[in-house]
């Protein structure tokens, strides 16, 4: 399976936080935003990651991450000239995906539930992730009856269940071909939703329920609880970290300041 991270978008609701860099680069307690999503496909065992950014930041990503080797992944790089929609990844990243399966994070998007199991057990149609919230009405709605998923609508004004839909997603090969066949929406988007319909219409698409907590980091309020939870359940990079403070020499200066001390 291999793994997308959608990294672009204008993050507008962060200005003036996002006026001259990503959302998704961000510190979230000790670690850069994209560090959590991209835990998220790593402890599954997804290593082949595609990191799909907004042209102006790309650079940044490619400084931070490189060719993913110090977290033991191959990181490839394409970039989506405009945010129109996050459908369109499966359509930039065609060729990459190429005859695989795929799962999807989006890059402001942290849970405390290990989904690993969940990952690793996919077999075929397309597998969505829920959590109860109080304000339904503001997120992508699911109603689900024994794993199945019933009806999926985008923001409804009477929704018909307290399940939003959160930004990780996985699908089989077609959902290449069911992007490349969408339309954009009125809002001038492809759309996830109509991407999970064509799944449900053939009776394909499955919900499972966070219990943890679920945080899109979009807003200040959502930034701040963000850090909060990472640094109360230690998310994150955090081996990986460890590994690299033990190669980390201390500096001279400091070894001399020790002596006069
Ligand atoms: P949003 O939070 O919906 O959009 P945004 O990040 O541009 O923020 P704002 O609404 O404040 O302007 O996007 C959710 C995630 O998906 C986020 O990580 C950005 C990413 N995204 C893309 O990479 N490309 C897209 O076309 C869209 C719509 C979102």
């Amino acid at each position: 399976m291999k793994g997308i991270i959608l990294a672009g978008g204008s993050g507008t609701r962060l200005h003036p936080l996002t006026q001259v860099t990503s959302k998704q680069l961000l510190p979230i307690y000790d670690q850069p935003m994209i560090y959590y999503p991209l835990n998220t496909l790593l402890k599954a065992g997804i290593k082949d990651i595609l990191i799909i950014v907004a042209p102006e930041r790309s650079g940044d990503f490619l400084n931070l991450l490189g060719s993913g080797k110090q977290f033991g992944a191959r990181i490839t790089y394409e970039v989506q000239d405009k945010p129109e929609g996050l459908a369109q990844a499966f359509i930039i990243g065609a060729d990459f995906i190429g005859d695989d399966s795929v799962a999807m994070i989006l890059g402001d998007n942290i849970f405390t539930d290990d989904l690993s199991d969940s990952i690793r057990s996919f077999k075929s149609g397309a597998k969505v992730f829920a959590k109860k919230v109080h304000d339904p009405e503001r997120f992508g709605v699911i109603e689900i009856a024994n794993g199945k998923v019933i009806s999926v609508e985008e923001k409804p004004k009477s929704p018909k269940s307290d399940l939003a839909q959160i930004g990780f997603y996985i699908y089989d090969n077609r959902v290449v071909d069911f992007a490349k066949n969408l339309t954009p929406s009125a809002r001038g988007e492809y759309e996830i939703v109509d991407l999970n319909n064509k799944y449900l219409e053939n009776g394909e698409l499955v919900a499972e329920e966070l219990k943890g907590e679920w945080i899109d980091a979009g807003t200040f309020e959502s930034l701040h609880r963000a850090s909060v939870i990472a640094r109360e359940h230690k998310l994150g990079i955090r081996d990986m970290k460890s590994d690299i403070s033990v190669t980390i020499k201390k500096p001279e200066f400091q070894k001399k300041t020790e002596k006069i001390i």
